[in-house]
């Protein structure tokens, strides 16, 4: 998989694809990471990226020559599956839109800025709009690493158990059973004796029950 991602603030993405997860998914070559500052393809001297919006009322609206400018020259050079705008009005992200993005080979994301991007980029060039959840933040970019981050390791072979995608919470519709480690005892408060018991089909079988009870308490709205 090839990712473009198009942003104001290259920077804000270095730690983050810089360790962990994504970091080995790069080095084993199984997602690119392209980072592009919308700035570089601004047209004028000042490289001016926002202005005014028509009509008047708050806030800078991104421009659409840099964002228009950049996605070409993208586009010229091969074919993309989706190309992605986050936004909060956007459809909000789920486990099951990660697994589908998680089967294409190039994909460009877009962060936004400032008080929204000119209506024209969003009509012209975007395919699909994506919202991480109902509220606001500052810029499309921690939304962009979110949304990263949930797609690339799902690419099979960057989770090293391949099964350990299949147990997260949300893949099978339901959260998650409870997990433990070392002491079985901590100050009393002892591991569920089953964990201990050696028997593969009971352990399998309190996980199932724990991953349907915790969806009832937490998550009813997963169960309709
Ligand atoms: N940009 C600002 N807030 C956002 C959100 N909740 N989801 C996606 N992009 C955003």
């Amino acid at each position: 998989m090839r990712i473009d991602i198009l942003t104001l603030f290259p920077a804000m993405f270095s730690g983050v694809f810089g360790e962990s997860i994504i970091k080995r998914a790069l080095a084993k070559k199984h997602v690119e990471i392209y980072i592009h500052n919308i700035r570089d393809y601004a047209l004028n001297k000042h490289k001016q990226v926002d202005d005014y919006a028509f009509g008047g009322g708050a806030g800078m609206v991104m421009m659409i020559e840099p964002v228009a400018n950049c996605i070409r020259k993208l586009k010229g050079e091969r074919k993309y599956d989706e190309v992605i705008f986050m936004t909060p009005d956007g459809e909000v992200f789920d486990q099951m839109k990660a697994n589908y993005f998680s089967t294409l080979s190039n994909l460009i994301v877009l962060c936004g800025h400032y008080k929204g991007i000119d209506e024209r980029i969003r009509s012209l060039f975007i395919t699909r709009e994506i919202s991480i959840g109902d509220y606001v933040l500052s810029g499309g970019e921690i939304p962009a690493m979110a949304f990263c981050d949930a797609v690339i390791r799902l690419i099979p072979g960057v989770l090293n158990d391949e099964t350990s995608a299949l147990s997260d919470s949300f893949q099978n519709g339901l959260l998650s059973a409870p997990v433990y480690t070392r002491p079985s005892d901590f100050e009393g408060h002892k591991v569920p004796a089953v964990l201990l018991s050696g028997h593969d089909k009971e352990i399998e079988k309190w996980r199932s029950e724990q991953s349907l009870l915790r969806t009832e308490q937490r998550r009813p709205d997963l169960l309709k």
